[in-house]
């Protein structure tokens, strides 16, 4: 019996040590140590020795099965560590190969001429502040020198909300915010979406762009606008730029301008951009009129100010030569690369 067993064991030994993967050495334990393994069976067959003998043959089985057992889990801990070396091997990163190329976002034309316009004024110590775009006609008219029946509600196409709620018009609401919650000295820009019910075509969209100024201070003058407009324009525009202020009229400015500049596609020959004028029309502005001074608490004996409306989409499309209005607001990706 003890010869068999020395069999057995060597012949396990034997088959361990030449094991190739984890099934096999599975397999060898179930063989030689599982419940129905060579090992026990031989330890059931000792009901033949004598009492003496017994005991000894128990204590050389079970040596020989925790020999075993040894070497089965140090095999397994072999082929373990063997195919993890293999697997990163065959894994070794190739640090010369080209990377993958990842797309990033790009900033809309009209966020690159916004912050272009953002970083002039706040240079010249402008605050940039927000407006709702859903407003009340009490801010975009009202307050604003335009009450219910004047004919300058006719100047804007709203788009009704309600009776009294509405797409704001112009950006020129925000002014009055403003002036209700800060005091003077105020110098504010206010940018964002206006909406009119127009006709869409290349030069018109319901939703555009505005930048809204307001400057109000003791002893500001017309002085003030020009000087601020026309370094807001020559820094947009370029140095040669010519400006030229045109009297014209708004409800919320006394006197009230628009401003000119050279159109930067001709240089001022005439073209199809300026429709041969020379000229580029960017802005409205003006001295704020003393009705709306008032009607903001502001006492206009004491305070003046001026206020500018400047058209952003315009800017962007001749800036960046964009032939139709429309593509601004369409998101398409094939159009938005190219900036
Ligand atoms: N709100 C005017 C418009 O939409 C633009 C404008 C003109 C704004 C004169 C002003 C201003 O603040 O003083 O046409």
């Amino acid at each position: 019996m003890k010869e068999k067993l020395e069999a057995i064991k060597a012949a396990a030994v034997n088959a361990v040590k030449n094991a190739a993967d984890e099934k096999q050495i599975e397999e060898l334990r179930v063989a030689y140590l599982g419940k129905k393994g060579e090992l026990t069976a031989i330890l059931k067959q000792m009901g033949g020795l004598s009492p003496e003998e017994r005991p000894k043959m128990g204590q050389l089985v079970n040596e020989a099965k925790s020999y075993v057992e040894g070497l089965v889990s140090k095999k397994r801990e072999e082929i373990k560590q063997k195919a993890t070396e293999l697997k990163l091997k065959a894994e070794t990163i190739d640090i010369t190969m080209p990377a993958k190329k990842r797309e990033t976002g790009k900033l809309h034309p009209l966020n690159t001429v916004l912050d272009d316009m953002i970083d002039i004024f706040q240079s010249m110590g402008f605050d940039v502040l927000d407006g709702p775009e859903v407003e009340t006609d009490h801010y975009n008219f009202e307050c604003l020198n335009v009450p219910a029946d004047h004919p300058a509600r006719d100047m804007q196409d709203t788009f009704y909300l309600g009776e009294n709620l509405i797409l704001r018009t112009q950006t020129s609401a925000a002014q009055i915010r403003t002036m209700e919650t800060r005091k003077p000295p105020i110098r504010i820009i206010c940018p964002g979406r206006v909406f009119r019910a127009d006709e869409v075509d290349a030069t018109h969209s319901p939703v555009f762009h505005q930048i809204e100024g307001l400057v109000v201070d003791k002893g500001i003058t017309m002085c003030d606008l020009k000087g601020v407009l026309e370094q807001f324009a020559r820094e947009i525009y370029g140095p040669d730029t010519e400006v030229k202020f045109r009297p014209s009229f708004f409800p919320f400015t006394e006197p009230s301008v628009e401003v000119d500049v050279t159109c930067s596609e001709c240089g001022g020959k005439g073209c199809r951009v300026c429709k041969g004028s020379g000229w580029i029309e960017i802005l409205g502005a003006g001295m704020v009129h003393p009705n709306v001074l008032r009607m903001c608490g502001i006492d206009p004996e004491v305070y003046s100010g001026f206020a500018f409306g400047i058209g952003l989409d315009r800017l962007t499309t001749t800036r960046y030569k964009i032939s139709d209005i429309r593509l601004l607001f369409e998101n398409d990706k094939r159009f938005l690369e190219q900036f």
